[in-house]
């Protein structure tokens, strides 16, 4: 550090030129956030000093997040679920396995995951010593149902279904997932980070959420589709039962227990998703994922002008296009400054996600960057 203090305006100067080295999003075709709404920046920006880790001293900002997280329970079929909001899908991942596994009582148990599930699943096996078992999955990219029979056994704590898939977009099929955990009395997570401010909008007859009883706990990132400032995570948990399973005894703190896995916490993540989630309703966010299904569509129309197929029909704003040589591909759309990414082996292909950021005229400008590339190549 310093020695002499540098005047603020300097510092503040110099924030802004470090800022400029970062990409712009209206060329992010590879991330599940966004520009925030501009009215969860300004309710972040309102509650930054506040901290959740110790409620008492903030009860105001502790009774925001207990209405976001009724909110949330109301737009996943259960008004009364329990939970908070937490930093992110990763977070909202490993407490839902942490409670399952303390509930089980199986020190060392397993948990059946997709093989599509996000990479938080391998953390979790290795934080919480539980073996992750990855489901195979069909031809729908949806995870084989007989694959997750042929690998539960006593020892499992977990079954996990994503509503949305990293790569795909696609949704596992719940229903025979809850039918499965209510056969074998185990806890069924629903990975719902980026498909859980998507899902409700679209009219496509899914059944994924806590109206299928057997739905123990669900992950729904805010700071996903539902446009709030970073870090906003939300973990539900259809009864307080699986949050006693998180309970720390905290000693110092204005309440005698806490159940997230951070200790310090701020408050803003909860307003920034309140404030979004309060201005825009349900017809706002339906707009907002009408536009972003619009992007897709066009996206794929596109694609298969110049000849280029996606790997599954978009379930929701996800899309894994095939191309040859996709590592080569990204390099070279990479090149031209188009952010994008890849799924991964077997199915390997190039992972658009259609984001709010995203525009019609950059899609196209995309497209003819990438039919250039691919007669280059080919
Ligand atoms: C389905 C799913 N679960 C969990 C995560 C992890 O979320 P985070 O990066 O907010 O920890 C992601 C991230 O993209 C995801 O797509």
């Amino acid at each position: 550090m310093r020695e002499r203090s540098l005047p603020a305006d300097e510092v503040i100067a110099s924030l802004a030129r470090t800022k400029e080295h970062d990409y712009s999003y209206d060329r992010f075709f590879s991330t599940m956030c966004s520009r925030p709404h501009p009215i969860a920046v300004r309710a972040h920006d309102m509650f930054l000093e506040t901290n959740l880790g110790d409620p008492g001293l903030f009860p105001g900002t502790a009774g925001l997040e207990e209405e976001t997280v009724r909110m949330l329970g109301e737009l996943l079929g259960c008004p009364q679920a329990q939970g908070y909001i937490s930093t992110g899908g990763t977070e909202s991942n490993i407490q839902a396995v942490r409670a399952a596994k303390n509930r089980s009582g199986k020190r060392e148990g397993n948990i059946i995951v997709p093989a599509s599930a996000h990479f938080s699943f391998d953390k979790i096996g290795d934080l919480l010593s539980l073996e992750v078992r990855k489901a195979e999955l069909d031809s729908h990219l949806r995870v084989d149902i007989s694959s997750v029979e042929a690998l539960i056994d006593e020892q499992t704590a977990a079954l996990v279904g994503i509503a949305g898939t990293t790569e795909f977009g696609q949704v596992d099929p719940i229903e025979e997932l809850a039918d499965i955990a209510s056969e074998w009395g185990i806890h069924l997570h629903v990975d719902a980070a980026f498909g859980g401010f998507v899902l409700p909008f679209l009219d496509n007859g899914l059944k994924w959420d806590f109206s299928l009883p057997a739905v123990s706990s669900i992950t729904i990132d805010p700071h996903k589709m539902g446009l709030a400032t970073i870090p906003a995570g939300g973990l539900l948990f259809r009864n307080q039962d699986c949050m006693n399973a998180l309970e720390t005894e905290t000693h110092y703190l204005t309440r005698a227990k806490q159940t997230s896995l951070t200790g310090t916490r701020s408050g803003a993540s909860a307003a920034a998703a309140y404030a979004v989630m309060m201005h825009l309703g349900r017809e706002g966010f339906r707009e907002m994922v009408g536009y972003c299904m619009e992007l897709t569509r066009h996206l794929v129309r596109g694609a298969r002008e110049i000849g280029v197929e996606p790997l599954i029909e978009p379930v929701m704003n996800v899309v894994a296009l095939q191309v040859p040589q996709p590592p080569k591909v990204r390099e070279r759309l990479m090149d031209r400054d188009w952010h994008v990414s890849m799924t991964r082996e077997p199915k390997r292909a190039l992972r658009l996600i259609l984001m709010t950021h995203m525009s019609h005229e950059n899609i196209d400008l995309f497209l003819a960057d990438l039919k250039e590339i691919l007669a280059d190549i080919n």
